[in-house]
């Protein structure tokens, strides 16, 4: 994996703050949700591309899994994972974003939240999890719909280091590929507290409130109309074929 994407990552973390470590800890909420909804129980979980720890410490928070393991090709993601010292973490490790340091079979569900779409290759990182856990969840934004494709919205995921924009057929096809299917899928419009979280004036917090229900009520009407014109979170269980 080239030097320059875990540069990136890096620099990423490095400058980051205190206000995107919230916003991660806000995600890693809605993440953990979905994956206790998707995998009830699991005892050794691997999460590949875990950044700064914030998914397996909401999920260790929460008493999911009896043994956790993290890694990602950013050295200051690792060192901010570790610096959580999060309990029931037993591994967190830098890889080359290609071969997993682990053997095959190791752990009993592998997690890839919001990776595919930063990865040059995806299938092969997909295939790569699934050689070493018996069950994965992936899980990405399906940014490829009408409002996802405007300039602006593409400039944030490209600046965000998003490679792909996906949708439901892109994120099968990868599947496919990796040699699995998926057992279990769910889509989610977001909470009201994500479409608000960098509103710094009432007037912004107000277009966020009303972007919020405006998109929980479309799919609520029709979940497949929300998918083609605004951005869901996907994620599904995946199963060797
Ligand atoms: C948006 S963050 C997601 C972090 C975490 N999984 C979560 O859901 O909060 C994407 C992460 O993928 C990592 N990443 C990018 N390319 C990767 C690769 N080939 N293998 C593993 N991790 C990678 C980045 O370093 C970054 O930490």
């Amino acid at each position: 994996m080239g030097r320059d994407l875990a540069g990136f990552y890096d620099s990423a973390y490095a400058r980051g703050g205190e206000r995107h470590a919230r916003w991660r800890e806000l995600g890693a909420r809605r993440k953990a949700d979905h994956v206790a909804e998707l995998a009830p129980r699991a005892a050794r979980v691997v999460e590949v591309g875990c950044g700064d720890g914030a998914l397996l410490a909401e999920l260790s928070r929460r008493g999911y899994g009896e043994a956790l393991a993290g890694f990602d090709i950013s050295e200051a993601a690792i060192e901010l994972a570790r610096a959580r010292s999060i309990p029931h973490v037993a591994q967190l490790d830098t890889f080359d974003g290609r071969a997993l340091p682990a053997p095959d079979g190791a752990f009993d569900l592998g997690l890839l939240s919001h990776v595919l779409e930063h990865v040059p290759e995806p299938a092969p990182l997909l295939r790569e999890t699934a050689r070493v856990a018996a069950t994965v969840i992936v899980e990405v934004p399906l940014e490829r719909n009408l409002s996802g494709g405007r300039a602006a919205s593409r400039e944030r995921a490209s600046e965000a280091g998003h490679l792909d924009a996906l949708d439901r057929a892109a994120v099968r096809a990868l599947i496919d590929e990796a040699g699995l299917r998926v057992e279990r899928e769910l889509l989610d419009p977001l909470p009201r507290e994500v479409h608000t979280f960098f509103a710094d004036s009432a007037r912004a917090r107000a277009r966020g409130l009303a972007k919020a229900a405006l998109r929980r009520g479309v799919f609520r009407l029709s979940e497949s109309a929300a998918e083609r014109a605004f951005t869901l979170h996907y994620a599904c269980v995946c199963v060797p074929r």
